[in-house]
């Protein structure tokens, strides 16, 4: 019988964060809540929508703020924990999310609220957006892939691979929530998008976790 090991808690070592290839960075505009709607609602009415089309990169970046940025920070934490409305596991919150919007691939730095538009060469965008829609064909919204930096689990835990990948079925539900909660219609992907990570330089430590499809359902 196979088994993964459980994680175990390590001193916190030293780790080095992966530089992603930034073209620009513009800081997050203006931040619009969305319409108050109740818990019940919004948890009652998330679907998967698989019939969408482009939503603003405004609309987009106001789903991703509302999941992604964190509300607090353990003081003087040399690994950054914090807390968000996603569970992680040690608070590390390791997974980025990429997002293929038009012709740009941007990373949502939500450690600084930053919107970062990445270095990617064309083809990789172009191939990557026609496999998400080989999956959902009536999707011509953007697309999102989870990637992971295994820096900081790999600092904190020993044999920690799980844990990113307990992290990235969190994010993934909490992404939907906020998608419903801001009225954009989101669907799950069942590919990884290792295609993306292997179009980066340099990416021993990354892992792809997950995708996605956003934009306003039709
Ligand atoms: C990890 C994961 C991968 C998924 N992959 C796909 C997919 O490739 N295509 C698709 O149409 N739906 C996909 N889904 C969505 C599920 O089919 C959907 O969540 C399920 O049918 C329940 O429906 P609901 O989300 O509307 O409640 C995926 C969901 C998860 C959690």
């Amino acid at each position: 019988m196979t088994h993964t090991e459980d994680p175990h808690p390590l001193e916190d070592g030293p780790f080095q964060d992966y530089r992603w290839p930034v073209l620009r960075a513009v800081p997050f505009g203006q931040h619009r809540a969305p319409a108050e709607r109740s818990f019940l609602d919004v948890f009652e009415s998330r679907r998967s929508a698989r019939a969408m089309t482009s939503a603003s990169l405004e609309a987009l970046v106001a789903v991703l703020r509302l999941a992604l940025v964190p509300r607090f920070w353990k003081d003087g934490d040399p690994l950054r924990r914090s807390r968000r409305p996603a569970l992680s596991a040690g608070a590390l919150h390791p997974i980025s999310v990429l997002l293929f919007a038009g012709v740009a691939v941007y990373r949502v730095n939500a450690e600084e609220s930053l919107l970062e538009e990445l270095h990617v060469p064309p083809e990789l965008r172009a191939n990557w957006v026609s496999k998400c829609k080989q999956l959902l064909p009536a999707a011509d919204g953007a697309f999102i892939v989870l990637i992971a930096d295994r820096a900081r689990p790999n600092a904190a835990y020993e044999y920690s691979a799980s844990l990113v990948w307990r992290d990235a079925g969190a994010l993934l539900q909490t992404l939907a929530l906020a998608a419903e909660s801001c009225g954009l219609g989101f669907c799950p992907l069942g590919i990884l998008g290792s295609e993306v990570v292997d179009g980066l330089p340099g990416t021993n430590q990354l892992l792809a976790v997950g995708a996605a499809a956003i934009g306003l359902s039709t």
